[in-house]
């Protein structure tokens, strides 16, 4: 591990500023970014409205409780646009991420806000140890997935050389490591040990692999797999966190000289926890639901968008920021397969699509070569199971499969089973997700 942690100068002067000056201008922008929503976003001022609060009412930090939550159903319901807080006209780019059901999850970005994403993914790579000059491969997925091109921009910015592969093609991935020689490498870390083993099996050892940094996010991880990636890759493996609501990879991230967790950038982000059930504020330290609410964005700013992620804010350590924990969980549902966020309901959805399947189903997590492997167990309707030949019973799953595939996005195998081979449950909820994956720790 041969990276080098920022120089004192390299830093912007908000990133070691006092607690005091730091709390001053996130009222200043707090009250910018309530009002700017209040006055644009109709859904918002409605809630506000609802809730008997006004931006008037934003005198101090504090009051910011008294705001209504954002939450993914917002953002299903003001479907593709209508969060927008500026004109769609002044809005360059859109990015999406799961709904629960069918359709994605819509935000945009105005040249602002992609130039403020660009800063702080810039910021990002230079608390991981990134310099100016250097070569970066991004295996993050470019497209409506924020990782790509938001780290791209950000490389850009800093000044690097981008390698943008985009993921998958891991036997390139490996000879464009070989041939260009990046020294940073971006990309899920559940990826980058399918990465690590390709090296491998062609017999390359870690000291002629010439990745010094990587930035692994998107889902979660722990210390376990980050001593995993180290030996295997000879790099110091950096914890990068974010959402795509909230802008994308980015929002936070960890410094090279301490690795103790993502330091959010609290210039641009302000967080809270809250009881996931009672919603109400907890105190530093204490574990619960982590909330944000943007300072600078523009296109679509969030007040108190709930993350659903669990975890807890820590105190202020190579930065003046506060860190994150790990992550340790989910307060809904949803499941992160591969990088991919994944709601039980959009698969259910898919196999209700046919038919000739009952409702029951059952989802079955494992992992197998580091990788998460989907299988969705479902069951023919009690008539159809004695009607259909073997061959039409393997086309029911071939078709489910591709309608998962193309509609969600994941690789599953499908098993179709005949009537009543899915245990139901006499009382309470169906037992629909089995996940046999191993504990991260
Ligand atoms: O995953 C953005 C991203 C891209 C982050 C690349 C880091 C690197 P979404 O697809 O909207 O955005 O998924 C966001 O992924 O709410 C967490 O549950 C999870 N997640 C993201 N980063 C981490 C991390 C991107 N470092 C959801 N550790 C979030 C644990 C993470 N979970």
């Amino acid at each position: 591990m041969t990276a080098k942690k920022p120089l004192p100068s390299d830093l912007e002067s908000i990133e070691t500023a006092s607690r005091d000056e730091i709390s001053a201008l996130q009222l200043q922008r707090l009250q910018w970014s309530v009002r700017h929503t209040y006055d644009n976003v109709a859904a918002f001022k409605a809630k506000c409205d609802a809730k008997g609060v006004h931006p008037d009412d934003l005198k101090t930090l504090a009051d910011l409780s008294k705001f209504p939550f954002t939450t993914k159903l917002d953002l299903r319901d003001n479907y593709p646009f209508g969060l927008f807080a500026v004109p769609r006209t002044q809005v360059v780019r859109v990015h999406a991420s799961s709904g629960t059901t069918g359709k994605p999850i819509v935000v945009g970005y105005t040249r602002q806000d992609i130039e403020t994403w660009a800063q702080l993914m810039a910021r990002s790579m230079r608390a991981a140890g990134a310099r100016a000059g250097d070569i970066c491969q991004i295996a993050y997925g470019y497209g409506l997935f924020t990782g790509g091109l938001g780290a791209h921009y950000g490389a850009e910015k800093l000044g690097c050389m981008v390698v943008p592969i985009s993921g998958g093609q891991t036997e390139k991935q490996v000879q464009l490591i070989q041939d260009f020689k990046p020294d940073i490498l971006m990309a899920t870390p559940s990826y980058t040990l399918v990465i690590a083993e390709e090296f491998e099996k062609l017999g390359i050892p870690p000291e002629e692999i010439s990745l010094k940094i990587g930035m692994f996010g998107a889902e979660p991880w722990g210390e376990g797999m980050r001593a995993e990636i180290e030996k295997k890759l000879g790099l110091d493996a950096i914890d990068i966190y974010g959402l795509t609501e909230v802008m994308g990879p980015g929002v936070a991230c960890e410094c090279i000289e301490s690795k103790d967790g993502p330091v959010i950038w609290e210039d641009h982000f302000y967080p809270e926890i809250i009881h996931p059930e009672t919603g109400e504020v907890l105190p530093d330290g204490e574990s619960g639901e982590l909330v944000f609410t943007s300072l600078t964005k523009q296109a679509m700013p969030v007040i108190r968008y709930r993350t659903r992620d669990l975890t807890r804010l820590l105190p202020a350590t190579s930065r003046s920021f506060r860190r994150i924990d790990r992550i340790t969980g989910r307060s809904d549902d949803m499941l992160i397969v591969r990088g991919v966020n994944v709601f039980p309901t959009q698969i259910e959805e898919q196999i209700l699509r046919d038919p000739r399947l009952s409702g029951n189903y059952q989802i079955v997590l494992s992992r197998e070569a580091h990788l998460d492997q989907v299988e969705v167990r479902c069951e023919l309707q009690r008539e159809i199971s004695f009607q259909l030949s073997d061959s039409e019973i393997v086309a029911v799953g071939k078709e489910l499969q591709h309608h998962i595939k193309t509609n969600i996005g994941i690789s599953t195998r499908i098993t179709v089973l005949k009537f009543d081979s899915i245990p139901r449950t006499l009382a309470g909820k169906a037992r629909r997700l089995i996940d046999e994956r191993p504990v991260q720790l």
